[in-house]
């Protein structure tokens, strides 16, 4: 990948910096590309750093406070004075391995403002800014030095001290799980917040604060101060102690980021989060792909059948991953992952043209109540090398399954060998877990926060790893994407999110009609999510009936084109699938595309994505628990072409409460400057594809 990084440039205190009248105030600024943007730097009397935002001249922020408080050391918060100021200028263009875009545009300003104590000790402080057309960042610096080595942060003092009266979609903050409800209200009724959070100022400007390359460091929330002043509120580095972050010179911090957007469609599609993280560091990507997977994975969520095989436990000490010898029966009629139900999910997947079998419940652990997971040992009944071997044969890889039950210094024994394990047999992508319903992971004998920089470290090192025995990674209960995935395009997707397995269990209902109306706008802007879409039998009253999916067939379709991700699920069982024409949808859908525009959409409300693959488009349409019919205009058609368009909708009959599955195939040929009135019912949805003929 090309990287040009043009425009370097070393500009004089006198020349940059604007003194004010009695020469103390000091400050800098730098502009977004379309002049539109502005991030200005300052420091006050006391020499206390300062951050303000404009748009187009009017405060977006306030003047916002900068720094670091340290455990035994003195903060870094005043008392400075500017040394120097850098200019860059980034213009360049990438093509990501997978994406939402063939092409990404990276272009935006760079000042590097450099600091130094007064008095003292004279430390030094760096503050990057950068200003982009859709968006502001910043991140810290503390440069090697002398003295400043290793220290211990109790505090980023990083501010955003927003103006108006924003409304704000946003889940609480928590350093655990972002496996949370999303609420709407004024953003002064957030007292903190996990990131993404979106807000909708007043004049409608849409803004998303998040954070970009998240490597060796503690995941942020926002905590709020007052109103709608909110400051940077760290994960602990232990759930008891007052230390935050344990760094060394020199230390890069994440970028704090603003993506800012004059529609809510521009949030997404944005790429200012990827465009701060580092080129790949995986130089021959061709083993890394994009692909369609079913599971063994649904039925142990509806509970037809379990992760666990009961009857294994004689069976461990065995060599050969413990296969049984004669007169021995290891089996258990409930449990999933067999190798006879494993051929059934490949014969499947090799009829409809899906690339990829996830598997559960495959090795021993779960029987012990889901704690110390042994990551290279098959129960009896699952022959994992006959598995693989199978599915080779019928063109369907397998998807690993490494679930850590929360007890994370197991598993990092154990990485090494079992990335091994997987790469030996020829599985080429892992899905990991981290549950741990006390909240903190264990690390031999530790407790850790999931999203503190312990935590953080571990995500890091599995992706890493991974990539040594060219593995894809699916991380669930994760750190929450950063834009790494530009850096280790290994890293397909992440869960992080309240997914679709809550509808099979949750006792408070499962996720409402509104969720995946707000998900786009928020989550999704942090990266891919393996949300696992594709419920069929939406009621499955066989199985619950207290639960079920809280939406349409048709807006589970329409979820392959909304919610992004290169590997994406067919969460159903087979036998849910199995001769209804809406799986042609699935089938056809691609997972990596040259483009996507979002035509409209109303965080919480609905919305509609179009995304191109060659000279064909498909577009997913959503709404929330209003029924709703929208009108989208197709002028991004190829001028004088025909399509074929095929439309999976709710059909007249279609009944949120009784009638869920009903939907409607409709062909008709549209051009570009047709119009389509896409029909919903209440948290209904469609799904289109539009073939060039
Ligand atoms: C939680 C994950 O989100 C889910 O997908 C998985 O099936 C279970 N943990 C078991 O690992
Ligand atoms: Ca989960």
């Amino acid at each position: 990948m090309k990287k040009l990084r043009f425009l370097l440039q070393f500009v004089f205190i006198s020349f940059l910096l604007f003194m004010s009248q009695c020469g103390t105030k000091q400050s800098s600024e730098v502009v977004s590309p379309d002049g539109k943007l502005k991030v200005i730097f300052s420091l006050n009397e006391a020499g206390k750093p300062f951050y303000a935002v404009q748009f187009k001249d009017k405060a977006i922020l306030d003047t916002s406070a900068l720094g670091f408080h340290f455990k035994e050391q003195h903060a870094l918060e005043e008392n400075f004075e500017i040394i120097g100021v850098e200019q860059m200028t980034y213009d360049e263009k990438w093509n990501p391995v997978w994406g939402e875009d063939k092409t990404f545009y990276n272009h935006g300003n760079e000042i590097k403002v450099l600091l130094r104590e007064k008095m003292g000790d004279e430390r030094l402080l760096n503050i990057y800014f950068r200003a982009y057309d859709d968006g502001v960042a910043l991140r810290y610096e503390i440069p090697q030095q002398q003295r400043i080595s290793q220290f211990e942060i109790t505090d980023e003092l990083t501010q955003f001290n927003f103006t108006g009266n924003p409304t704000a979609w946003w889940q609480p903050a928590n350093f655990d799980t972002y496996e949370l409800r999303y609420a709407e209200s004024p953003l002064s009724e957030v007292s903190g917040a996990n990131t993404p959070i979106t807000l909708k100022a007043e004049d409608s400007l849409y803004l998303s604060v998040h954070e970009a390359a998240l490597t060796d460091y503690s995941g942020m929330t926002l905590k709020q101060v007052k109103g709608n002043l909110f400051e940077a509120d760290l994960a602990p580095f232990s759930p008891n102690g007052d230390v935050k972050v344990k760094q060394q010179v020199p230390m890069l911090t994440p970028w704090r980021v603003i993506k800012l957007a004059e529609t809510a469609g521009g949030l997404i599609t944005s790429h200012l989060i990827e465009n701060l993280n580092e080129p790949s560091k995986i130089i021959n990507t061709s083993w890394i792909k994009p692909g369609k997977y079913i599971g063994i994975w649904w039925e142990m969520h509806l509970k037809k059948g379990t992760w666990e095989n009961k009857n294994a436990s004689d069976f461990e000490s065995l060599p050969f991953g413990g296969k049984p010898e004669s007169g021995q029966s290891g089996i258990d009629k409930s449990h999933s992952a067999n190798t006879a139900n494993a051929k059934k999910y490949i014969d499947f997947a090799t009829k409809h043209g899906i690339n990829g079998l996830l598997i559960e419940g495959w090795n021993f652990g779960w029987e012990r109540g889901w704690k110390g997971f042994n990551f290279t040992k098959a129960y009896p009944d699952f022959d994992i090398a006959e598995v693989v071997r199978y599915g080779k044969e019928h063109n369907v890889f397998l998807i690993g399954h490494h679930e850590t039950g929360g007890e994370v210094g197991n598993y990092e024994k154990q990485l090494e060998e079992a990335f091994a394990f997987y790469n030996q047999l020829g599985i080429p992508a892992v899905k990991t877990g981290y549950v741990s319903n006390e909240g903190p992971v264990d690390i031999n004998g530790e407790k850790f926060h999931h999203h503190g920089q312990r935590m953080v470290q571990h995500y890091r090192k599995v992706v890493e790893t991974a990539a040594r025995y060219q593995i894809m990674v699916v991380a669930h209960e994760p750190i929450k994407p950063t834009g790494i995935r530009r850096t280790w395009p290994n890293l397909l997707a992440a869960e992080g999110t309240r997914g679709q397995e809550y509808n099979a269990w949750d006792q408070e209902g499962g996720n409402k009609p509104w969720h995946t109306t707000v998900l786009p706008f928020t989550r999704m802007l942090a990266g891919p999510v393996d949300f696992t879409p594709g419920i069929f039998n939406i009621k499955f009253d066989e199985y619950s009936k207290e639960n079920r999916v809280n939406t349409t067939l048709a807006k589970q379709l329409a979820l392959y084109v909304v919610l992004y991700t290169p590997m994406q699920m067919a969460a159903d069982l087979p036998e849910h699938y199995e001769g209804n024409e809406a799986f042609k949808f699935i089938e056809d859908v691609p997972v990596n595309w040259d483009e996507t525009k979002v035509l409209n959409g109303e965080i919480g409300n609905y919305v509609t994505i179009a995304r191109r693959h060659g000279s064909d488009w498909y577009i997913g349409a959503i709404t929330d628990e209003n029924a709703r019919s929208v009108d989208i205009g197709l002028d991004f058609l190829r001028e004088g072409a025909t399509y074929e368009a095929t439309i999976y909708a709710d059909s007249p009959d279609t009944d949120l409460e009784h009638n869920p599955a009903a939907f409607d195939i409709r062909k008709q040929e549209v051009k570009k400057g047709s119009t389509l009135t896409l029909k919903m019912t209440q948290s209904g949805g469609q799904a289109i594809s539009l073939k060039m003929k």
